[in-house]
């Protein structure tokens, strides 16, 4: 096995999984709480975050397929996108395609009751078409409100990491195609004034 990515949350490593290319996930033990109730928070997430990403899978949306779930270790292993993350993906020419792609694919997740919980420009891989991944906050959710500050999150990310391209409104642009857009868009325009007001109070 070979380590990808070691973040604050888990260690995500390559290796293979009956012959094929896999992911192993693995969530970190935090340590500073109570080691039993810990333990039980730890694999709540990690069913919870299986669960979604089954769900997606099953409505057909690109997701990375779960091989498997090891609970005992706090692993899930997955699909391997053999790609490149958006935010890589962004800094090339295509950026508008894979901006559209992106909208759409994230308009899917909500209109299937999903919200990502961080979807940054480093939790989308770019193959052939987008992939959505790292599903460790998501929730089950219809709520408008949810909805936006998935948007917000995204368009943060865009703007710090791309800020050269005007990303913001083609992905706007894009989300807006789906025919429950209106309430969510209503919903990040409050969102936005409300962070600007706090800042403006400081
Ligand atoms: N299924 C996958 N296929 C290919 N690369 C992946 C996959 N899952 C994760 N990665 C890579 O590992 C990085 C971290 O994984 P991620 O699930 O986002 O973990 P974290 O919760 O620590 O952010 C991603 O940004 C991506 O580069
Ligand atoms: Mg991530």
């Amino acid at each position: 096995m070979e380590v990808k990515y070691r973040g604050a949350e888990a260690i995500v490593e390559t290796g293979l999984w009956l012959g094929k290319k896999a992911i192993f996930k693995t969530r970190n033990k935090r340590g500073y709480r109570h080691p039993i109730l810990e333990k039980k928070l730890v694999k709540e997430r990690l069913r919870s975050e299986s669960r979604i990403i089954e769900r997606l899978i099953s409505s057909g949306v690109n997701v990375p397929a779960i091989y498997s779930v090891d609970i005992s270790n706090n692993c899930i292993i997955m699909e391997f996108i053999d790609g490149i993350t958006l935010e890589k993906a962004l800094r090339g020419d295509n950026f508008e395609k894979y901006l559209a792609q992106t909208a759409k694919l994230l308009s899917l997740l909500h209109s299937l009751n999903v919200v990502h919980g961080d979807p940054t420009t480093s939790n989308f891989m770019v193959t052939d078409s987008v992939y959505a991944i790292d599903f460790g906050l998501s929730t089950v959710s219809d709520d408008n409100e949810d909805r936006a500050s998935d948007l917000r999150v995204f368009l943060e990310s865009l703007d710090s990491h791309h800020s050269e391209i005007s990303g913001r409104d083609i992905f706007l642009s894009y989300y807006s195609e789906w025919s429950r857009s209106t309430s969510v868009l209503e919903a990040l325009k409050i969102l936005e004034l409300r962070g600007r007001y706090n800042l403006m109070r400081g």
